[in-house]
């Protein structure tokens, strides 16, 4: 393939790191630099054995010599540079966070939508060798089914790298607008961390301090995950007179993953803290060490060899625009938590309820689980009134959109389902559900030929499953749920079909 000429837009601190992960890719080359500062565009030239230099990024984006950019700016300045780079069809990596409003990402998105060429947010931590580790072990159920996410960011008032004061004053204006360089900055990546590891966000509520009038710490966060039982929490503290041993900025990150089956601990990110092995996981009674390579540079080596594989067309770039908008809408949502007090929930599409819509929101809710569960309670038993036994067909009939990932790459599978109910003509009804070719498929009065699983229940009992009030385990436990077929495909179905 030829040689793809990268131009950098925003020569500061950062760009450093894209240098280096440049610098290792054969067949990439970088061919432009641009910086508002003619005196750091110059130096770059010469220290990258760039061919150009400009002052102005639109006359970077003419110049035919370039085939992408790397965006490294302030956050204010990421949509009006994105937006032009795409017009110039330019590829597009723009270092994280996306932008500073939902208004800006959603412009991104559209115009990301349809371009021609990759428009990828450089995100780094998802990139992490540690951290893809550790995702490798929840993923292969070693700590089995994950409950609880803890992060830990403890920056130091010394140590790591030189950051020039220039790179201080707009985070500084930031913070003045409710933006910290550490919750709102660099929580992009424990956000991001946190989304890839476990999955998508429900709801956020933060506290946010203050240290010495400018650093938005000491703060602590909290979420609860869209898709489990599972809840997160960050806390950040800073440290004024400790040193952090750091090649890089005065940082780290501890984060555990816990479940029902042990946890993982990933030990340092950014920085040096702890010694010893970077990622410990006990499990199956014993504790095992990794010393997984943890210099915090290999998530932009990461980082960059994703954008040039999918400019090369062999892999899809990450974080995508519209997965970028997740992340900055979690950000988001957490600076208007702490400054409003409330809790603030994520909706689907990324955008945010206002604390007066959410509060709405939860009393509808309630009274839908207060009316489900008189229900239910009139219903327990196996013999079904007409209410749980239209339930249950209703709530069987709605699994297909219950679809979970893991579902869609499921083998094949046909569960037979045998409901009791007096008000079913000869008191049963027969219900098939079958994944096939990534697909859910649910037949009604019969059971599939041959089935991987047939269950028998009342009614009652499986409309209590499938509206979360009862668990599959304690129904099979009590005798009120029996199998024929493994026990391992039904306690699957939680998985696939989030029950
Ligand atoms: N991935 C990470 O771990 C990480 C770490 C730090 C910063 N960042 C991100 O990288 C970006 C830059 O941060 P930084 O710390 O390097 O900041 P910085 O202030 O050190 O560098 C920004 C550079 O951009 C130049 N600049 C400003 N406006 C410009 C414009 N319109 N055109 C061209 N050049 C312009 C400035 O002169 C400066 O040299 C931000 O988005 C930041 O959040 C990411």
């Amino acid at each position: 393939m030829d040689e793809i000429r990268i131009g950098i837009i925003g020569c500061g601190r950062i760009a450093d790191m894209a240098y280096v992960g440049y610098r290792a890719i054969p067949g990439v080359r970088i061919a432009a630099v641009c910086d508002t500062d003619e005196k750091t565009a110059l130096r770059r030239r010469a220290e990258w054995g760039a061919d150009n230099h400009y002052i102005d990024y639109r006359k970077l984006l003419e110049d035919p010599a370039v085939d992408a950019v790397e965006i490294l700016t302030p956050h204010t300045s990421h949509v009006q540079i994105s937006l032009d780079a795409i017009a110039a069809g330019k590829h597009l990596a723009l270092q994280k966070p996306m932008t500073i409003d939902w208004e800006g990402a959603q412009r991104l998105v559209n115009a990301a939508a349809s371009a021609t060429t990759i428009c990828k947010l450089t995100e780094n931590y998802i990139f992490y060798p540690p951290i893809r580790f550790a995702a490798r072990i929840i993923q292969e159920g070693y700590i089995g089914s994950p409950s609880s996410i803890s992060i830990k960011l403890i920056a130091g008032g010394k140590g790591g790298w030189t950051v020039p004061p220039s790179a201080w004053a707009w985070r500084l204006k930031e913070f003045a607008e409710g933006r910290g360089m550490q919750t709102f900055d660099h929580g992009h990546h424990l956000w991001s961390t946190a989304r890839y590891l476990l999955g998508p966000i429900e709801k956020v509520s933060a506290w946010i301090g203050t240290t010495a009038s400018v650093i938005d710490s000491p703060a602590a966060i909290m979420w609860k995950y869209m898709d489990r039982e599972a809840f997160g929490l960050c806390e950040y503290v800073y440290s004024q007179e400790m040193e952090i041993p750091s090649r890089y900025y005065a940082n780290d990150e501890w984060i555990q993953v816990s479940g029902s089956a042990g946890l993982v601990k990933i030990n340092r990110c950014t920085g040096n803290l702890l010694e010893g092995p970077s990622v410990s996981l006990y499990s199956r009674n014993e504790w095992r060490h990794f010393r997984i390579p943890s210099d915090w540079k290999l998530g932009f080596l990461g980082s960059t060899w994703n954008f040039i594989k999918a400019i090369r067309g062999e892999t899809e770039p990450r974080l995508s625009f519209p997965q970028a908008m997740e992340i900055l809408s979690i950000d988001l949502a957490i600076a208007r938590s702490a400054q409003t007090g409330r809790e603030v929930r994520l909706e689907p599409d990324g955008s945010m309820l206002s604390p007066a819509a959410a509060y709405f929101r939860k009393l509808s809710e309630l009274r839908e689980v207060r009316a489900a569960r008189k229900m239910l309670v009139k219903t327990e038993g196996a013999e079904a009134s007409e209410d749980a036994s239209r339930l249950a067909v209703q709530l069987t009939r709605e699994i297909p959109s219950r679809l979970s990932a893991p579902a869609l790459a499921h083998d094949d599978i046909e569960i037979g389902l045998e409901l009791s109910g007096a008000t079913f003509s000869g008191g049963a009804k027969l219900m098939s559900i079958a994944i096939r070719d990534g697909a859910v498929y649910v037949d009604e009065d019969k059971l599939p030929a041959s089935p991987s699983l047939v269950i028998k229940t009342s009614a009652g009992v499986w409309a209590g499953i499938l509206s979360g009030r009862q668990a599959i385990e304690s129904a099979y436990l009590h005798g009120k749920l029996r199998l024929t077929g493994p026990v391992e495909t039904a306690l699957n179905l939680k998985k696939l079909f989030r029950l």
